[in-house]
């Protein structure tokens, strides 16, 4: 990148500039002082490359090189050379060559840096996130940045060579229904009015297909006020798709042939197609999660039939209430976990609601149960033969309400996997989740409300369901999972008028309260709609995979913490009174 300050990048230099002049710019990285010699190692955007002055040239230039200091941006003239065999540096790309400096320019000072910028920087995160522009010279930064900018440049090529088109649309609307809090936006021009920043572009983009678009994206901004955790930001970044004349599988087929280029692009990963599929069913029995990890196995297995009848009424009970039993055959760790481990797992389940942990440890002896007192040897042996368990392998079991065994047992799978160390790097199982439920009672609200957004339209052999049994109703969705993280999820939509009213009455919203929150939707409708479906995946998540990072903010330039600020700029602010008048807004005192 030759400019007025330079010939070309640091790390750009190699064997066939030898006995070039050369002009450099960058930050200094440090400085070695070998007395009549300095190094300094000299860093932009591309890597590092050393510097050599020894005053042969130009006693200035070993005087000012003698008051460089750690980030000071300087400008160079040198020559490169090759450096003696005995100091190569196999770390980096130009580490047989150095420049030998006759000139050098101090373009800007800098004050001693409060975090060291370099990637062994052991930095606490909220000082990292405080100087982020610090931060972010790190090579590691600069890499996932490089490498976020990739991703969104293949996704770009790629729906744009199958005829999408980029379509913006509005930051200040009206809440959108993904089930997450909207932040709000007061207007000053019709005061005592709020903007809601959207949860995503979900209205716009099917109204978009009413608009006769056909393939529409968007790589765009989506504002949740949700309780963060490692892979959640309040602004995040969706990959927004929507097309019409589509059913589920020319959505999903589109999206995965998208998903395994971007794959096969960045890390040579050949993902084989078509993805996996499973529903939303087999995915709870098996794994316990509607985002299964496949990288291990440790299934769930139904063991009610070998304890139905038991004198153990934990078990017995249970599945005369309705509930279930489930268990684990955790292999191999009846000889790995201790006591103490063993009960830290028992605790571990309770986080989830679960009233206990049934074990079984098999060994060449017999087994060793707390449980083995209240159970018959038959049923003792079903559970063994239900479970495939074996000498030194540890049984698991749950009793409970199906959505706590479901989510006890899927739990405790991924942290026997962790346990066990067994989310390896480098394995990249992707699966197809479909057949969700299409609604879900809400006891609090006490009303249905819809799992993925009331848009989401039933299976058509399911529509008769919601006037009879609508928990039972399956929806024309699917997510895509990877290595049991949610990484996109969609639907095909409701595109009838009359479908539409009806699952809004069966989710309880009047007439009136849908046409106040949506009725620029519906009223669109009225027009001429397309049968049309879509999907968003998860940039941040997208590029949290292809990093290998558990960190979302690993992957955001300027991220917000856990409590929804920004450590660089201190956002959020409290708000001056005059802006407050403005706004016709009166704070509460708190
Ligand atoms: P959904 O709510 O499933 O669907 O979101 C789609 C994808 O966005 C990512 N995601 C997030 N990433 C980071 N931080 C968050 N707070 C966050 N929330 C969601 C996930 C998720 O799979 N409009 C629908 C899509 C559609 O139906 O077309 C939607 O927003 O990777
Ligand atoms: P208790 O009779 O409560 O002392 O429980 C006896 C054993 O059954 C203990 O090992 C408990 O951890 C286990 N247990 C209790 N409740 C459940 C449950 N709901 N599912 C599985 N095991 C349980």
């Amino acid at each position: 990148m030759k400019t007025y300050y330079r010939s070309g990048m640091c790390a750009e230099i190699n064997e066939n500039n030898i006995g070039e002049n050369v002009k450099l710019c960058g930050w200094v990285q440090n400085r070695r002082d070998l007395g009549g010699v300095v190094f300094i190692d000299l860093r932009d955007r591309t890597g590092v490359i050393q510097l050599v002055f020894n005053g042969e040239n130009n006693e200035e230039a070993l005087k000012i090189a003698d008051r460089l200091r750690s980030e000071f941006v300087i400008q160079i003239e040198g020559n490169v050379v090759r450096r003696d065999a005995g100091n190569y540096n196999a770390n980096i790309p130009t580490g047989e060559l150095e420049i030998i400096c006759d000139n050098v320019k101090i373009l800007d000072t800098a004050q001693t840096p409060p975090i060291y910028v370099d990637d062994s920087d052991t930095s606490k995160e909220s000082v990292r996130l405080k100087y982020r522009y610090l931060d972010l010279r790190k090579s590691k930064m600069q890499n996932n940045m490089k490498t976020r900018h990739k991703v969104s440049k293949y996704i770009r090529n790629f729906l744009d060579n199958e005829e999408f088109i980029e379509v913006e649309t509005p930051f200040l609307t009206k809440p959108t229904p993904e089930g997450a809090r909207s932040f709000l936006v007061p207007s000053r021009v019709q005061k005592g009015n709020f903007f809601a920043l959207p949860q995503s572009p979900q209205l716009f983009k099917q109204i978009l297909m009413v608009s006769g678009f056909d393939r529409y994206y968007q790589i765009v901004k989506c504002f949740r006020d949700e309780d963060l955790r490692q892979d959640r930001q309040p602004e995040f970044t969706q990959v927004d798709i929507e097309m019409s004349f589509v059913d589920e599988n020319d959505v999903m087929s589109i999206n995965e042939k998208m998903i395994a280029g971007l794959f096969k692009e960045m890390l040579d990963v050949e993902v084989k197609l078509p993805i996996r599929r499973m529903t939303y069913l087999e995915a709870m029995n098996r794994f316990g999660s509607d985002k299964p990890d496949l990288r291990f196995g440790f299934e769930l297995k139904d063991i009610k039939s070998a304890v139905e009848n038991s004198a153990f009424k934990v078990f017995s009970d249970s599945i005369k209430n309705g509930g279930d039993v489930r268990a684990i055959n955790a292999k191999g760790c009846g000889d790995l976990f201790s006591r103490r481990e063993i009960d830290a797992l028992v605790d571990f389940v309770k986080i989830y609601q679960a009233k206990g942990l049934a074990w079984i440890k098999i060994t060449e002896e017999g087994v060793k149960s707390p449980i083995e007192k209240f159970l018959t040897e038959d049923e003792i042996n079903d559970i063994i033969l239900g479970t495939g368990a074996e000498p030194g392998d540890l049984i698991l079991i749950v009793a409970d309400k199906q959505n706590i065994v479901w989510d006890a047992l899927g739990q405790l799978r991924l942290e026997i996997a962790r346990k066990l160390n067994l989310n390896h790097e480098g394995k990249y199982e992707f699966v197809w989740i479909t057949d969700f439920p299409l609604l879900e009672y809400d006891e609090e609200e006490k009303r249905y409300v819809a799992i993925h957004h009331p848009f989401t339209s039933p299976k058509d052999e399911d529509v008769d369901l919601l006037d009879t049994e609508p928990l039972k109703a399956r929806a024309k969705a699917y997510d895509m999972v990877l290595n049991g993280a949610e990484i996109g999820g969609g639907s095909i939509r409701i595109h009838n008028k009359n479908l539409q009213e009806k699952l809004f009455n069966t989710l309880g919203f009047s007439d009136e309260k849908a046409s106040e929150n949506f009725g620029f939707l519906l009223d669109s409708f009225k027009y001429g709609t397309p049968p049309h479906g879509g999907i968003a995946f998860g940039l941040d998540r997208l590029v949290m995979a292809i990093l290998d990072t558990d960190n979302i903010r690993d992957v955001i330039a300027f991220p917000k913490t856990q409590n929804h600020s920004c450590p660089m700029t201190m956002a959020p602010d409290i708000a001056e009174d005059a802006r407050l008048d403005e706004l016709g807004l009166i704070l509460k005192k708190l």
